[in-house]
């Protein structure tokens, strides 16, 4: 197993996770790119063999809580024992970086899922069979980009209440310390490391913020000032991000991690539909 992968050992991480995650299959290198370059305050790893990777991950904030981040093995692969061994060798690294628990759980700001999708069956029986506990359940909601995103009724309205509503450009540090003052680092994180960001303001302050693509092609975070909740400014920014990503090419759009179902459902349509099982367990 080779662990402290360089660029091409990632690239074949990449191409193994495209393989094995049949609901994520486009976006599986990109993913496997994104857990490689994690914030400074995290430590990570990246563990080879030949048709199998896992990445596991401890940040500062609570380092006794290890995170395998992903875990594929190759179809051609399967029912070897590769699995069972990642995951067995991801543990030991967690535990002799002080972690005291392991978790198939997503590490926010960056992370590949919340969870193990339902779906993906095989991963959550590997995960029980080896002492993992189910500890939660999260969503994910999907918009059809093909509904009617258009704003210009809404900007008009919020215009005449003095709120105007921006494409985070040059300007996207004020939205991160936007975020930095109302939530928490993890999502100036994600502000900061998104495709695209919109936000809207009024006399100089901003009200709110909407991202997308931090987690690839997945939509969020978003978040509206207190003050501001209730003038429409959240429905106008999802809508104008996820106009983004079908000129990026979606059809669909993942509303990751919710949420605020009813928000999401009367804003865009969107739907519940990926489900995930969180498993922890002690390491011993
Ligand atoms: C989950 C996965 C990594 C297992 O890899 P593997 O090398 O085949 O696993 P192993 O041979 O080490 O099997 C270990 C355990 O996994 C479980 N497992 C493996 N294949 C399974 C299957 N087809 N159905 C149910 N459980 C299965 C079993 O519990 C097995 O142990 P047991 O037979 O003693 O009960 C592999 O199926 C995979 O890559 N799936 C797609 C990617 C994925 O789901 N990733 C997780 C996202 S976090």
């Amino acid at each position: 197993m080779v662990a402290d992968l360089g660029d091409a050992e990632l690239a074949e991480a990449g191409e193994v996770a495209r393989a094995a995650l049949i609901l994520d299959a486009g976006e599986a290198p990109a993913l496997v790119r994104r857990l490689a370059a994690p914030p400074a305050s995290r430590r990570w790893t990246a563990l080879l063999t030949d048709g199998g990777v896992a990445m596991a991950s401890l940040s500062e904030k609570d380092p006794e809580a290890g995170h395998i981040d992903l875990l594929a093995v190759h179809p051609g692969a399967r029912g070897a024992g590769r699995g069972r061994a990642l995951v067995r060798a991801a543990e030991d690294w967690l535990r002799a970086q002080g972690a005291r628990r392991a978790r198939f759980a997503g590490n926010p700001p960056c992370y590949a899922w919340p969870g193990i999708d339902v779906r993906y069956t095989a991963a959550a029986c590997l995960a029980e069979r080896l002492g993992y506990e189910q500890v939660r359940v999260a969503w994910n909601m999907t918009a059809d980009l093909s509904a009617d995103l258009s704003a210009d009724d809404d900007l008009r309205r919020l215009a005449g209440q003095g709120v105007r509503v921006h494409a985070a450009g040059a300007d996207r540090e004020r939205v991160t310390a936007f975020t930095r003052e109302h939530w928490n680092e993890s999502w100036a994180w994600e502000v900061a490391n998104a495709a695209g960001v919109h936000y809207a303001e009024r006399d100089g302050r901003v009200l709110g913020f909407a991202a997308w693509g931090a987690r690839p092609a997945w939509f969020g975070p978003m978040g509206t000032a207190p003050e501001a909740r209730g003038l429409g400014v959240g429905g106008v920014l999802l809508r104008r991000c996820l106009a983004d990503q079908r000129a990026a090419g979606q059809r669909t759009a993942q509303i990751g991690w919710v949420g605020p179902l009813r928000f999401y459902s009367r804003a865009v349509g969107a739907r519940a539909e990926r489900v995930f099982w969180l498993y922890g367990r002690e390491l011993a």
